[in-house]
């Protein structure tokens, strides 16, 4: 099977997760990034079940509405009872980095209100300890030196990503060399310094449910 192949299987059983759980008239909550882009598609048979959806990013929001899945602003929506995203690693606690395609922030607060987190992802995201992909950490311009100076006390090593803002106007610092022994403490240290708006930790906050695309079908792994 192709990685696309495996990220379709999953997206489509995230689909039938969605379809067997959420209840009908419900908002989704829905990822950003290539898998979720396959689950937005799958989504697409089963728009007239639900009301909408809320989406984690613009490039989401536009893909929705090209299937003609309504998009809600998240002020507007008390409840999202299932939010399907991807990951670029995630661990046996199900704590992940995301953040690859920048959309981290709008993914941590869509994740914030979701009961439920499902994360599709296929079997070379799933990784022992967390921090060979770099962290991504959503910035405020004017404080970008100072952030990446107190990342590196940190142990890490900030790299500007070249050309790109965030939907929210930010900028992103990738920090590579991290050790991530204890995900939940470094994702509360990195958010307490000035001028960071998140970070891609997912351990405060980790999936609840993992469905893993592997050559041997998809697989359903909780914590
Ligand atoms: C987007 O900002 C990320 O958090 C994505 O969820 C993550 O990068 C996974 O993307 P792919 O599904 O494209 O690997």
């Amino acid at each position: 099977m192709t990685q696309d192949e495996l990220k379709q299987a999953v997206a489509q059983a995230a689909a039938d997760y969605v379809a067997a759980n959420a209840p009908a008239g419900s908002i989704i909550g829905v990822g950003t990034g290539s898998t979720a882009n396959f689950f937005i598609d799958a989504l697409a048979a089963l728009k007239d079940r639900y009301k909408g959806a809320v989406a984690s990013s613009e490039a989401t929001r536009q893909r929705l509405e090209g299937h003609g899945i309504r998009v809600f602003d998240l002020n507007e929506v008390d409840d999202i009872p299932v939010y399907v995203d991807g990951a670029d690693e995630i661990d046996a606690g199900l704590n992940m980095i995301k953040g690859g395609g920048g959309a981290l922030t709008r993914e941590k607060i869509v994740a914030a209100v979701a009961t439920t987190f499902v994360c599709i992802c296929d079997e070379s995201k799933r990784v022992a300890a967390m921090g060979k992909f770099p962290l991504p950490v959503e910035v405020i311009p004017m404080a970008r030196a100072h952030v990446a100076r107190e990342l590196a006390k940190l142990g890490g090593t900030p790299v500007l990503r070249e050309g790109f803002v965030t939907d929210n106007g930010n900028l992103i610092l990738d920090v590579k060399d991290l050790h991530i022994t204890d995900p939940k403490t470094l994702e509360g240290q990195i958010n307490q310094i000035t001028g960071v708006v998140t970070n891609g930790l997912f351990a405060m906050r980790p999936a609840n449910l993992l469905l893993l695309g592997t050559a041997g079908g998809v697989r359903s792994i909780v914590a």
